[in-house]
């Protein structure tokens, strides 16, 4: 008897230090190799890139104001199916929003849906009032007037849906467009800036299909190891199956957005071709900097140049597996058949140069300044665990604030992720990471962010430049930029207060939220 078992746990003992060293075989292979093929490699790339076209604005004495319809739509993405969509006035997607830093912009969303829904501009600093999360609605045929100066840097933002437990969904079905910043500074330097000539829009995205062409969305998807947000296996850029873009042969601008709800792209050039980086979430990089792979996770952007002018053929971009920093975790998922976003790469757009090289373009050495960072230690103002589609343990609860902080102060926040990645976003600021596990981040990680992906057991510590606008009752939000983390309760809120609200606290006005809404 006591033979047998002895048998049997040697034997799972080696059952399991062999399931141990293959995970971290393949794990050392993925990382080694890192080129899988797309899982996409047999579709064609005959569809032409769509280009969102720019938003007109009519002038009002003090700027400019724009109209945003929310609408029911349909197109056709695949095999000519009709795809029930939604949208921001077009079949799919919305029309690119463009205002200049210190103009004061108006946008009327007018909201043609059956359901209330919000528009939130990501990215934004400007009052909680204006920022269109979930605390402002907009019920079915009603009209949000939303209204502000922009403050924010040249650099490329977005807007979407922020209706609570729906925006997964909403965004899923097409409603989600570019917001462009433009200022003097950016005007000044010598970048593609030719829109959807030399300075191309690209918000990447993952969708499912059913076989009759509709959606197929599901807004809590688990798999063996836990919940990793929706994935699908068909790749969009703008909309666009299988696109190809025609580009001069010289230096391109592609202002990238993962406008995905849970997946990340790995990016890079099928011919591993060198490009730059300029711009991050908020603004432009000190320094153009030079890399072969840009990680995105959702919510991010960033603004790369790509150097067109030795090429006569076509050159795919692409997501390539990732490789995460943990070695093993990737190997066993890999082991165990998972199709989550480490295990995949795809093709997205195929780049074809097509007339005479222009005249030798070349990037600017300098693209902007930077303030200095301060030194980074003491305690943290505020502490984010993220685990399990929880913020510090705790789901979402309209009628509680999680911070309060103060208008205009610099405060530390040191975010954590537990189980999982998870693009941790703040809304109302442009913050600066400090450091990824007490070192410094990537050169191409110092500029002005807004979401920043927190990989699977770092700490990750950011600055964050409150926004100079108080308002004690209406708070800003925090969360998981996987929608459908966020959906399920992994946000937060906080308020940010002046001097004339001394008596501001966490419980006091989790009160005054509540009351303002029920
Ligand atoms: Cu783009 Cu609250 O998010
Ligand atoms: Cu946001
Ligand atoms: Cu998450």
């Amino acid at each position: 008897m006591i033979a047998r078992m002895m048998k049997w746990s040697l034997l799972t003992m080696l059952c399991l230090a062999g399931a141990i060293a293959v995970s971290l075989a393949i794990g050392i292979l993925l990382a080694f190799q890192q080129g899988a093929g797309p899982e996409n490699v047999d579709q064609p790339f005959e569809s032409r890139l769509f280009i969102p076209p720019v938003l007109q604005a009519e002038k009002m004495d003090d700027g400019r104001r724009f109209h945003l319809d929310v609408t029911e739509a349909s197109h056709s993405f695949i095999n000519g199916l009709v795809t029930p969509t939604k949208s921001f006035g077009l079949s799919y997607l919305g029309p690119t929003i463009r205002a200049r830093k210190g103009e004061r912009i108006r946008i009327d969303v007018r909201n043609h849906l059956r359901q209330s829904t919000t528009v939130h501009w990501h990215g934004m600093i400007l009052p909680a009032a204006m920022d269109g999360g979930p605390h402002q609605a907009i019920p079915p045929g009603n009209t949000w007037h939303a209204e502000w100066e922009i403050l924010n840097e040249a650099a490329t933002y977005w807007y979407h849906p922020h209706s609570m437990h729906r925006t997964g969904r909403e965004v899923y079905e097409g409603l989600a467009g570019f917001l462009i910043v433009d200022d003097d500074n950016s005007d000044a330097l010598s970048l593609p800036a030719d829109y959807g000539e030399t300075d191309i829009p690209l918000l990447i995205q993952d969708r499912q299909f059913n076989a009759d062409g509709s959606f197929s969305y599901e807004a809590d998807p688990r798999d063996l190891l836990g919940r990793p947000g929706m994935l699908g296996d068909t790749i969009l850029a703008n909309g666009t199956v299988g696109a190809f873009v025609e580009l001069p042969r010289t230096l391109v601008r592609f202002r990238l957005l993962n406008g995905s709800n849970a997946r990340r792209f790995n990016l890079a050039f099928a011919d591993n071709r060198r490009f730059h980086q300029i711009a991050t979430d908020g603004g432009l990089l000190e320094e153009p900097v030079e890399m072969t792979r840009l990680m995105l996770s959702p919510g991010e952007r960033a603004e790369i140049v790509v150097d067109l002018s030795n090429d006569s053929d076509s050159v795919m971009m692409i997501s390539r597996p990732i490789y995460d920093r943990n070695i093993f975790f990737t190997g066993f998922k890999t082991l165990v058949g998972s199709t989550r976003d480490e295990n995949q790469g795809f093709s997205i757009l195929e780049l074809r140069p097509v007339n005479d090289a222009a005249a030798d373009a070349e990037l600017p050495a300098r693209l902007t300044s930077m303030p200095e960072l301060p030194a980074d230690d003491g305690h943290p103002d505020l502490h984010v665990q993220l685990s399990g589609n929880r913020i510090n343990r705790q789901v979402m609860d309209h009628d509680r604030i999680d911070h309060v902080s103060r208008a205009d102060s610099h405060e530390i926040w040191e975010i954590e992720a537990l189980d999982m990645p998870h693009p941790f976003h703040v809304h109302g600021v442009q913050f600066r990471i400090l450091s990824r596990d007490g070192a410094q981040p990537p050169a191409n990680e110092r500029g002005w962010k807004d979401t920043v992906l927190v990989h699977q057991d770092e700490r990750v510590r950011i600055l964050v430049p409150m926004p100079p606008f108080a308002d004690r009752r209406i708070p800003y939000m925090f969360h998981c930029h996987i929608l459908e983390h966020e959906d399920a309760g992994m946000m937060g809120q906080f308020l940010v207060v002046d001097d004339r609200h001394e008596d501001a606290g966490v419980s006091d006005d989790a009160g005054v939220v509540g009351a303002s809404h029920h």
